[in-house]
């Protein structure tokens, strides 16, 4: 059998460079590398809504712009299934079956949902639905038969309980109805956690240290030039140092050899470039301008793209609409399987029937 990959987003937002790092170009390589039968990506719109329920305008309206994110980041319709979680009732369905193989203990131990609900200071007041996130991911994970998860590390508590699930299923109804899947994490520690611009652990829109996707040129250029560097390099001539200096953290994520040259830049490489800094003479304005440079190479045409889709939003509509069509037959096939393991199929199963009917016989 072939390999399936399943991923999603929560539409709560644009897409920043972070995700872009994080996943989706990975994904569009993924996509492209030809190894993959089928690929869905999900717009996890419900899941959004289990800690959003007093605000659906929002998540309205970032549908559509995660959805232009994707496809100017070159995910193509074509060879992949972009959809929308909550247009797929079999989940929900798949849901609530598989809560009855999950302990609440088990999903309070769940170190994602700890650290979430720590997060949104929660505390006494989580909403069941978003205890229960961890339940509806396995059904968005098992619906498509996914084998493959590509997720950053901190969804890895995730996939477990998605194992453990199909694990439980398979082997209570004696049947491999489910696929056991697996995360596949980003290829580069770098990319894993891009900080955000201020220097922050992470790039978060609450935080207000994002580069957006979609932000235009000249507000790139402005984040980049207020970017956090080493406090103490104050002078050109001191000496600089790379820890914690999120600009070479950026470098590190977006400059590629060709760069250098491409840019007339005075170093031959990335290295060359940090030990100068490391030894003194090489000002943090000049380095800023170098990543200006290099994230540019990358986003420019990102921007362009998401340009001309702007301007056919139809055309958007029409691709979620088509990718969650096939996303809802490979459900609607899952759960069938499922009911019948489950013998939650009474109508079809004749057999049942004679059953019924012999119990009752002289
Ligand atoms: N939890 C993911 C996020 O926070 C979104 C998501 C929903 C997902 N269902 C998934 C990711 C299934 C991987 C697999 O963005």
């Amino acid at each position: 059998m072939g390999k399936i990959i399943l991923t999603g987003d929560r539409p709560t937002g644009r897409l920043h460079i972070g995700h872009y790092v994080g996943s989706l170009r990975r994904r569009v390589e993924l996509q492209n590398s030809g190894e993959y039968e089928k690929i869905f990506i999900m717009i996890a719109d419900a899941q959004a809504l289990t800690d959003n329920v007093d605000n659906p305008e929002k998540i309205r309206q970032n549908i559509i712009e995660v959805a232009l994110d994707y496809l100017s980041c070159g995910l193509d319709p074509e060879k992949t299934n972009i959809l929308i979680q909550s247009e797929i009732s079999e989940l929900t369905e798949l849901t609530f079956y598989y809560m009855n193989m999950v302990t609440v203990s088990r999903l309070q131990r769940n170190p994602t949902v700890k650290s979430e609900i720590q997060m949104r200071n929660f505390e006494a007041s989580i909403p069941v639905g978003f205890f229960c996130y961890p339940i509806s991911q396995t059904a968005d994970i098992t619906a498509f038969k996914a084998t493959t998860v590509p997720v950053g590390e901190d969804q890895l508590p995730m996939l477990e309980q998605a194992q453990e699930i199909v694990h439980k299923f398979n082997a209570t109804y004696k049947e491999d109805v489910l696929v056991r899947p697996e995360a596949l994490l980003p290829d580069n520690e770098v990319c894993s956690r891009l900080p955000g611009t201020d220097g922050k652990a992470k790039m978060s829109k609450s935080l207000g240290n994002c580069i957006y996707l979609s932000d235009p040129a000249d507000v790139v250029k402005k984040k980049v030039m207020g970017m956090f560097t080493d406090p103490n390099h104050l002078r050109v001539e001191d000496p600089g140092s790379l820890e914690g200096n999120t600009v070479f953290t950026y470098l590190d994520a977006f400059c590629k050899p060709e760069h250098f040259e491409k840019f007339g830049d005075e170093h031959a490489n990335l290295d060359e470039m940090k030990e100068h800094y490391q030894r003194g003479g090489l000002g943090d304005v000049k380095v800023k301008k170098f990543l200006i440079n290099v994230l540019e190479d990358e986003l420019a045409p990102i921007r362009e793209r998401r340009a001309e889709l702007q301007k056919d939003i139809p055309y958007v509509v029409d691709v979620l609409r088509k990718g969650t069509e096939v996303a809802r037959e490979e459900a609607a096939k899952t759960l069938s399987e499922v009911k019948n393991a489950m013998r939650i199929n009474y109508f079809e199963d004749e057999a049942l029937l004679k059953s019924w009917q012999d119990k009752f016989e002289g």
